[in-house]
């Protein structure tokens, strides 16, 4: 269903993200017909650049990170996108910009850049009238690191935007598996009796990336897994496991109930967290060759145990693990149920609970592991196996899920906030996450060195064994 007319504008347009995601994701909408003939994009940064320039930076991007596209088509995509140079925090470009947006469109201005200059824009955007009762604004993460900074933020754009017209993103929330997870919960009848502590032992919620840290260094060893990972994309995943049934599919019932959860989190005890950065390997190339201070103490791995201090999930733990360069990307969500109160079957070895496993990426799809009688004459032995549903193998093309991105920009188009973080949502995860971080900088602790393409450090690992439980194989 194509969407209504808009004007999009890009700030931060010839950057990695603009030029790797948002334009790209922009070019699929328009491949598939969402975009209406009047839909313009106007991409804007400092460049000294002409719309032609623009077009021909956008065409090289294409041939490098979405090759498969028509060439007509990306022709007639370009047609619709313009450039205006705009200095983001000076006084050039600003008039050419207002006087080529239109009044009677949906207006989007998405700020691509780091969140240093959230707010400035916002500023300007207000000082010279272009930003409608109407308009939305959309900002990237890291929304700050910490929780004064998301303040300020928050601050920032409320200043010039009402909530109802911002729009965070966290792209963990336009994946296709993340969604299902709330339409596997709340469209069946199945699972949802089953969800609670009564029935569910634990939960391990696992990010691991195969990426290292690249040229990413600079930012990254500010942030570290916990601030890059952990307090916007594990969090989202932890909510959406957890949360109370929302009343409806609406933006404020989805988060109001999201936030209770985050709310809820108790204070993690240094005791239950487990902080790794991968070794240099035999290439020579590490962490530490990323990253300008040379005894670093960011963590690219990290592990850790919350609770949820509310009544449907007292003493069950949520294992949270995340870290780049592991030995697989895969990420899912794993519920383990409790093992069966009594077993008629003796001398059969242990049984185990049932695992519904909703994988993320790669391989879409949910598994439920059950217990089975091993077929044979003689004898009873169970066994093991799984249930397994790949959306591919479901669904055949349907299954092509869009990129989070385009999904997330046409939401922002149609007025739909329910994938988008609340301001209160962020600063309950930074309300969170601040104690921890402190806790751990404030003891000057190291991380543990693991090797790449390993599962992680040791102590990860050991988190589990206290709790005679173990973590799903990464890769496995
Ligand atoms: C980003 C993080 O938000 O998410 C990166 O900053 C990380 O460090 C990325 O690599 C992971 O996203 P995805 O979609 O590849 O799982």
């Amino acid at each position: 269903i194509p969407v209504n007319p808009f004007d999009l504008v890009l700030f931060g347009a010839t950057g990695d993200l603009a030029q790797r995601k948002i334009l790209p994701g922009l070019y699929h909408r328009f491949e598939v017909g969402q975009m209406p003939e009047e839909a313009r994009i106007i991409g804007t940064a400092r460049s000294d650049m002409d719309s032609d320039g623009f077009r021909d930076q956008i065409r090289a991007s294409m041939n490098e990170f979405a090759p498969a596209f028509k060439k007509d088509l990306l022709d007639q995509f370009l047609s619709r996108v313009e450039y205006v140079p705009v200095d983001a925090l000076g006084k050039a470009g600003w008039a050419e910009l207002a006087k080529i947006l239109r009044p009677d469109v949906v207006r989007a201005f998405y700020l691509s850049v780091g969140p240093n200059l959230f707010s400035g824009i916002a500023q300007r955007l207000n000082d010279h009238d272009l930003a409608t009762p109407d308009s939305r604004i959309v900002v990237e993460k890291p929304f700050g690191h910490d929780l004064a900074s998301a303040k300020a933020l928050n601050e920032g754009l409320r200043a010039c935007f009402e909530e109802h017209q911002i729009y965070r993103i966290d792209h963990y929330l336009g994946k296709e598996t993340v969604q299902n997870l709330m339409a596997l919960r709340f469209a069946n009848s199945l699972f949802e009796p089953l969800w609670n502590s009564t029935h569910v032992d634990h939960v391990q919620i696992t990010v691991a990336e195969t990426v290292g840290v690249g040229g990413r260094g600079a930012y990254y060893d500010q942030s570290g897994a916990m601030r890059d990972m952990i307090q916007n994309h594990l969090v989202q995943l932890l909510c959406l496991t957890a949360m109370e049934p929302p009343s409806k599919f609406s933006p404020n019932a989805v988060r109001d109930e999201k936030v209770k959860v985050i709310e809820a989190l108790e204070p993690v005890a240094q005791a239950d967290i487990a902080r790794g950065q991968y070794r240099t390997d035999k290439s020579g190339d590490g962490y530490l060759d990323h990253v300008e201070n040379p005894a670093s103490r960011t963590e690219s791995f990290i592990a850790l145990k919350a609770h949820i201090g509310n009544w449907r999930w007292a003493g069950v733990p949520f294992y949270l693990r995340t870290g780049k360069r592991l030995r697989a990307r895969e990420s899912e969500i794993a519920v383990f149920f409790r093992d069966p109160p009594h077993t008629i079957f003796p001398n059969v070895g242990p049984l185990h609970g049932n695992v519904l496993v909703i994988r993320l990426q790669p391989d879409e799809g949910i598994t439920l592991r059950t217990t089975i009688k091993e077929p044979g004459q003689g004898g009873f032995r169970l066994s093991d196996v799984a249930l397994d549903m790949s959306f591919a193998d479901a669904l055949g093309d349907e299954s092509q899920s869009p990129d989070a991105y385009e999904r997330l920009v046409m939401d922002v188009i149609r007025g739909d906030q329910t994938l988008f973080m609340r301001g209160d949502e962020a600063e309950a995860a930074w309300a969170w996450v601040d104690p921890i971080v402190k806790g751990w900088e404030e003891r000057g602790d190291r991380p543990a060195r693991y090797d790449q393409g390993s599962s992680g450090p040791e102590e990860a690992l050991m988190l589990m064994h206290r709790d005679g439980r173990r973590w799903r194989q990464i890769g496995g």
